[in-house]
């Protein structure tokens, strides 16, 4: 059965409280981002998250099928999240799960609140997402990914999305928990929040925590994403940079073109 939290046999901190991969405490795994990974999608982005590796294309606005799922007044978001039959250790049957289902309805809830839906009624604004490899975590990174990527898209958004877990491991506090973390600790809270207006668009909870250990990991997780936040601003910031050079340079040779 998924999501049943047994208690630790492994020892995931040393005395001095570092983890297995050798992170302290409230240390992010390393994070690479990318934009615009695929040409055929209207926007596109790449995450790793330690091992975690993610995919995540959108499409949209755009026609919606079938027509009678259509909003009057808004545009409907629609987000597939799915894990590639490799992407766990033991292979995961290609139909989609129930946890697959209700992990695109959670994130497709998180995102929502940050983009202008009211600007496209009737139309279809479509992001799939798919784990390539798995290593916890990967609600929090598919948000991350999801956001840029309609960013990517040119789609308004009220803010960017950003996302990132914290948990209770050997009866300490950590951000950012990998899967063998998260199986053999006490709990994960994953959380998402648009940082511009301070709001929180996912809050779940697996496993069992103290009221103060609630407070504890939650403040870890929000601080998680403001540096996540930091991180996606930056690859958004840097693809325009790029566009910026690409058009000075075809305009520059124009120019020697045509003297
Ligand atoms: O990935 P996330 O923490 O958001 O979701 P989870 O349901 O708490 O799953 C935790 C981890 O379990 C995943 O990231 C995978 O590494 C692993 N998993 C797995 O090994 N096999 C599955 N069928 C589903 C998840």
């Amino acid at each position: 059965m998924e999501d049943i939290h047994i208690s630790s046999q492994i020892k995931l901190l040393t005395e001095e409280n570092l983890r297995l991969d050798g992170r302290k405490l409230d240390e992010l795994r390393p994070i690479k981002l990318e934009v615009g990974v695929l040409s055929r999608a209207d926007g596109s982005a790449y995450i790793e998250q330690g091992k975690s590796k993610i995919l995540a294309a959108v499409y949209g606005p755009r026609e919606l099928h079938p027509r009678h799922l259509a909003q009057p007044d808004e545009a409907l978001l629609q987000c597939v999240y799915r894990m590639a039959t490799f992407s766990v250790e033991e292979r995961k049957s290609p139909a989609p799960s129930r946890r697959e289902t209700e992990l695109s309805k959670v994130i497709t809830e998180a995102l929502a609140p940050a983009v202008f839906l009211k600007y496209f009624p009737r139309a279809s604004i479509d992001v799939y997402i798919q784990v390539i490899q798995a290593d916890g975590g990967t609600r929090c990174s598919s948000i991350t990914a999801a956001s840029i990527a309609l960013a990517d898209a040119g789609i308004p958004l009220r803010d960017l999305v950003a996302a990132c877990a914290a948990g209770k491991i050997d009866e300490k506090i950590a951000l950012d928990l990998s899967d063998v973390e998260d199986k053999n600790g006490q709990s994960d809270l994953p959380v998402a929040i648009m940082p511009r207006k301070n709001l929180t668009t996912l809050l779940q909870m697996d496993g069992v925590m103290t009221k103060e250990e609630f407070s504890e990991a939650y403040e870890l997780a929000v601080k998680g994403c403001q540096k996540i936040y930091e991180m996606q601003r930056e690859v958004l910031i840097q693809k325009y940079i790029n566009i910026q050079d690409e058009v000075s340079e075809e305009e520059e040779n124009e120019q020697s073109n045509g003297d």
